[in-house]
């Protein structure tokens, strides 16, 4: 019996389109994925569906005057057809806000209810008196008790990835109102994540340390050290799925308890309208389950869902949750509030029959173990160096050839020589090296193997030469073409899961469809023919056209605008804050201080530990800079320090003050620096 592989893509917000870096980060990857293991006659089910819960949702709504079902059903559509557009070959795309999958989502949590498995408990939560609301998850800023990040949200911080309690902030403000919020009583179910503390170790840091990704192991295991502590699992808001049991009244499930059984219920979904039986897909041990996410979605598959499941009793774990990273664009951060993007639905109408271009580049350049930046230069190279020149001209001559010297038949091939022995030998390797690649969830390295084989049939050509031989040997260039066309069928088919747009045109021109030769991936391995002698194919259309560089000025001076438009809005001053007391200001001591010696907190991105002499004395100070200045380059800067600044331990260090630092019109972090020269000694005071 075929393996069973159940394949999931993280459920997309539906408060807003999609860009490539949501492409690029799951839906391309798992993609290929999901079709490589077709190809490889594989039972697949490749699941997603639209994330419609949470408060992101509701904050979109309220921004605009309109339902929460509004903004879900416009979004749902426009990103289940970007990724129809795309060529993501989801089994099934389902929705949260689905019949099916509250009654998924509701007996799942009855059952962890029944079992015993919550904590029930009334505690404290955050609430804005002004709004008349509790402040769950995105509903509250502030700053994060792990990084220091001071616009962490109330469930999760975007800069480390730390998933924390609303109550957990620093400094915490409501992002309804701007209130401060107070502490009342209201009762939640928690998940003990502690529990299962010694599971999670045995089974993610110590039983996958070496087939899992490390910066997913190193993520696990991080959260594990600082200690798991009950998760709540309910909130207080009116837009969710109703709290199944007996005093949930007004209460929903928390949206990551509830999204990713949306892949159950997407999966129920699928097997209902095949006929199928969803169960095998999440309960047999034998089916292989693998998540694919961003990496800021691991807590949540590593720890928290693996949890649940596991808590219920009768489902697998995943195999594996192969995260990547973030792409970054034209060397920014993506950002939808700054509109520094490339939206799916906008490259659409610019490129309108380049789906594949944007794939492949995707994946060439892909955020596999690092951040990666996309650049539309990169962009126009791939298509015009790579895709045209190498696949697309491969193709264009055989067929051109095909026809102008056997009106588009496939000879029949005299003797063999070594070197088309040696090509049919290496045709016949590449599934295997690209099957290497793509099983590693190596999809950068596996789309560079099937350039290889193109590069190789271009070799092959000009090696061979049979423009210049049908003159004196057309016998021989017979051979030569027939094995041409050989690698050019084999193109179509191990290029189906990168590029399945290209590999559907070309079997069009190989006319594939009008054959019973074996054109599967094993077909390929097993050395069989797959275009016989006499076989008539199709004159052809071009695979791939060049983008010009008028093209990608147009894209890169959109860009431009938007930052632009940024800049000019962000050179808008804050305005002034409430006014203070006298007192209020004197009680702030300020001094001119110098920075000693400077290191990186190690495992984070963002701090730098530093000795400062105060003129007081000499003290550690941890600051959120490290993303904005090295350690070498502020050794011997001088700056203003707020000095009696209550402390404050960040990562296990206590930093005791604060220096002022400025942000330019960029966003770039610069120190309020007294200049020496005009003698300012360390220690003088600041009024
Ligand atoms: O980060 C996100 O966009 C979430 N909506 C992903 C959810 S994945 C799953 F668990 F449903
Ligand atoms: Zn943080």
């Amino acid at each position: 019996m075929a393996q069973r592989i159940t394949i999931t893509a993280a459920l997309p917000y539906t408060n807003g389109p999609i860009h490539i870096g949501h492409l690029a980060g799951v839906y391309v990857p798992s993609d290929i994925y999901a079709r490589y293991l077709r190809l490889k006659e594989y039972d697949v089910a490749f699941i997603c569906g639209s994330d419609e819960h949470g408060v992101p949702i509701t904050i979109k709504a309220k921004k605009e005057g309109v339902s929460p079902q509004d903004i879900v059903d416009k979004y749902h559509i426009m990103i289940r057809d970007a990724f129809t557009e795309f060529g993501i070959s989801f089994d099934n795309y389902s929705r949260t806000s689905s019949a099916v999958h509250h009654k998924t989502a509701s007996e799942f949590f009855k059952t962890l209810y029944e079992k015993g498995e919550f904590i029930e408990k009334e505690t404290e939560q955050l609430y804005d008196e002004e709004s008349g609301q509790f402040l769950a998850d995105r509903f509250v800023v502030g700053t994060c008790p792990k990084c220091g990040y001071e616009e962490s949200y109330g469930d999760q911080c975007e800069n480390c990835g730390t998933s924390h309690n609303a109550t957990d902030l620093i400094n915490p403000k409501s992002a309804i109102s701007g209130a401060r919020p107070t502490l009342k009583k209201t009762k939640h179910w928690f998940l003990p994540l502690d529990r299962y503390q010694d599971f999670l170790k045995d089974w993610i840091v110590i039983g996958h340390k070496s087939d899992w990704k490390p910066n997913v192991v190193g993520q696990v295991k991080s959260w594990i050290d600082d200690g798991l502590r009950p998760r709540a699992v309910t909130r207080d808001l009116d837009w969710g799925i109703p709290v199944p049991v007996e005093g949930g009244e007004g209460k929903v499930l928390y949206v990551w308890f509830d999204a990713p059984i949306g892949y159950i219920s997407s999966t129920i979904e699928w097997a209902e309208r095949e006929g199928k039986d969803w169960e095998p897909y999440w309960k047999d041990k034998d089916t292989k389950l693998v998540h694919f996410i961003g990496k800021d979605n691991i807590v949540f598959h590593c720890i928290i869902f693996p949890v649940m499941l596991k808590a219920h009793g009768d489902y697998i774990l995943p195999e594996n949750v192969p995260a990547n990273e973030f792409l970054n664009l034209e060397g920014n951060k993506l950002s939808t509030s700054k509109n520094w993007a490339v939206w799916l639905h906008e490259y659409l109408k610019e490129f309108p029959d380049k789906q594949d271009v944007l794939r492949y580049v995707l994946t060439a350049n892909a955020p596999e173990s690092k951040d990666n930046d996309f650049t539309w230069k990169d962009f126009q190279a791939r298509n015009n160096n790579e895709l045209v020149a190498i696949f697309g001209n491969f193709i264009n001559r055989v067929v051109v050839l095909t026809k102008k010297y056997y009106d588009s038949v496939v000879p029949e091939p005299g003797f063999l020589l070594e070197q088309d022995k040696y090509a049919l030998e290496a045709l016949k390797a590449y599934p295997k090296i690209i099957s290497n690649a793509i099983e590693r969830y190596r999809f950068r390295e596996a789309s560079q193997e099937l350039m290889n084989l193109a590069r190789l049939g271009n070799k092959y050509l000009a090696d061979e030469e049979p423009w210049k031989l049908i003159k004196t040997d057309e016998e021989r260039v017979k051979s030569i073409m027939y094995v041409a066309l050989q690698i050019a069928a084999g193109l179509a088919i191990v290029s189906e899961p990168f590029l399945p747009f290209t590999a559907d045109k070309l079997k069009k021109i190989l006319r594939a469809f009008a054959l019973e030769s074996d054109w599967t991936w094993r077909g390929i391995q097993e050395g069989r023919e797959l275009l016989p002698a006499g076989h008539t194919i199709e004159p052809g259309e071009l695979l791939f056209t060049k983008i010009e560089d008028g093209e990608i000025e147009a894209q890169i001076e959109k860009l431009k605008t938007s930052k632009e438009k940024n800049e000019s809005e962000q050179s808008v001053v804050d305005p002034q804050k409430e006014t203070i007391g006298w007192d209020d200001f004197a009680k702030l001591d300020m001094r001119v201080g110098t920075i000693l010696t400077a290191e990186k907190m190690p495992k984070t991105k963002k701090l730098l530990v530093m000795t400062v002499d105060t003129g007081i004395d000499k003290r550690t100070i941890v600051s959120g800079i490290a993303e904005h200045f090295t350690a070498e380059e502020v050794i011997g800067k001088r700056v203003v320090v707020l000095v009696n600044l209550a402390p404050r331990a960040l990562r296990g260090v206590e930093s005791q003050g604060m220096i002022l630092l400025a942000e330019d019109a960029d966003g770039k972090l610069i120190f309020v620096n007294p200049d020496e020269k005009d003698g300012l000694l360390n220690g003088l005071k600041i009024s």
